[in-house]
């Protein structure tokens, strides 16, 4: 195993406040949020959609890596380049999804797991993603066996070290989902407990935690809870829940935006960035799809002439969250005219 290259890589990936850019929707997940926006949902709208991400012009200046699906891998751009040689180009280092999707899990009522997949040899994909997710509204989850059957999974290796040992830099991600109507303390609870579980595996299985990236849920009420949390109670529950859960030596968190708005991921995760600024010991970064993705999805509606207002609102969410990285974004920001925004992107119809 390269491990300076893991190091390297891993460091690459939240250098420069940049962040990631998740692409790794499955068919059935790509064609969910395809319905929504009335395109239909065949494999070359979602080839489109993938070359329309990749193209966007200055990408690379806010996105220092995309995870892509399976598929991706293996997708041209309309004049036959293949969309990691894009990438590649570009200087954004190509990622691949390696589990085969969620399943539920047995005697775990509301608790998924995420399918064994196939991890290759790759030169381009050097980063890697998972998702385990859980429920925290019913009942008293996670329940303990949780973490554990998740990285064992049949295997006496967790993916994470199966990456490694591939030289893929994994990044972890655990999910405590949204939906409910559970507290923001109570969140946070949870949370703590999943990653205090995630990290004693990772460390059980030698996963070099310099050479991995988590990519976890942000603090945060349920979406039914009626007491709303501020941007400043999210990031200060977020920041005390990771600094007793996630080791010093781990480079960076790149968070999952789960659901919340463009808006609302930016203004949390700056939020984080203003009130410690440099004093925490990982980078606080994103990798962040629907907070990235949806406004450009909603703009091209799988219209060649709308694609380059979807890449300016895609570029302009990117910006966004390079500026939250900084502790830099305010709303100002979003009403600030920029090609893809709603008002311009009407006029341009
Ligand atoms: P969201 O940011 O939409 O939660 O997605 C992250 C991700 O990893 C998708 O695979």
């Amino acid at each position: 195993m390269n491990t300076q290259h893991l190091i390297d890589t891993a460091r690459a990936l939240v250098a420069d406040d940049k962040g990631l850019l998740a692409m790794d929707e499955s068919d059935p997940t790509c064609n969910k949020r395809f319905v929504a926006v009335k395109i239909p949902q065949t494999e070359e709208a979602r080839r489109a959609w993938r070359e329309l991400i990749v193209t966007t012009p200055g990408l690379s200046e806010s996105i220092s890596g995309a995870i892509l699906y399976d598929a991706t891998i293996r997708q041209q751009s309309k004049n036959g380049m293949p969309l990691i040689k894009v990438l590649a180009e570009a200087g954004i280092i190509a990622g691949i999804k390696v589990d085969a999707g969620a399943k539920d899990m047995a005697a775990h009522p509301g608790e998924k797991i995420t399918r064994s997949g196939r991890i290759a040899r790759s030169s381009h994909g050097i980063c890697s993603d998972g998702r385990p997710f859980c429920q925290v509204a019913r009942g008293n989850y996670p329940r303990r066996g949780y973490p554990q059957l998740r990285l064992h999974r049949g295997q006496r290796t967790c993916i994470g070290a199966l990456c490694q040992e591939s030289g893929l830099v994994p990044i972890v991600e655990p999910e405590v989902l949204m939906d409910g109507e559970h507290s923001l303390q109570r969140c946070g609870e949870v949370t703590e407990q999943v990653l205090r579980a995630v990290f004693h595996q990772l460390y059980l299985q030698r996963v070099k935690l310099e050479g991995m990236l988590l990519k976890p849920n942000m603090v945060l009420p349920g979406l039914g809870c009626s007491k709303q949390a501020t941007a400043d109670e999210v990031a200060a529950a977020t920041i005390s829940c990771f600094l007793r859960a996630v080791p010093a030596a781990v480079p960076g968190i790149a968070f999952l935006s789960g659901g919340q708005t463009g808006e609302l991921a930016s203004a949390r995760l700056n939020a984080m960035n203003l009130r410690v600024k440099s004093g925490l010991p990982w980078a606080l970064g994103f990798s962040f799809a629907r907070a990235i993705q949806q406004p450009a999805l909603g703009i091209w509606q799988g219209e060649e002439g709308n694609v380059k207002a979807a890449q300016q609102a895609l570029l302009h969410r990117a910006r966004c969250n390079q500026a939250a990285r900084r502790g830099e974004y305010n709303a100002a920001m979003e009403l600030m005219p920029h090609p893809g925004s709603p008002a311009s992107t009407s006029a341009a119809r």
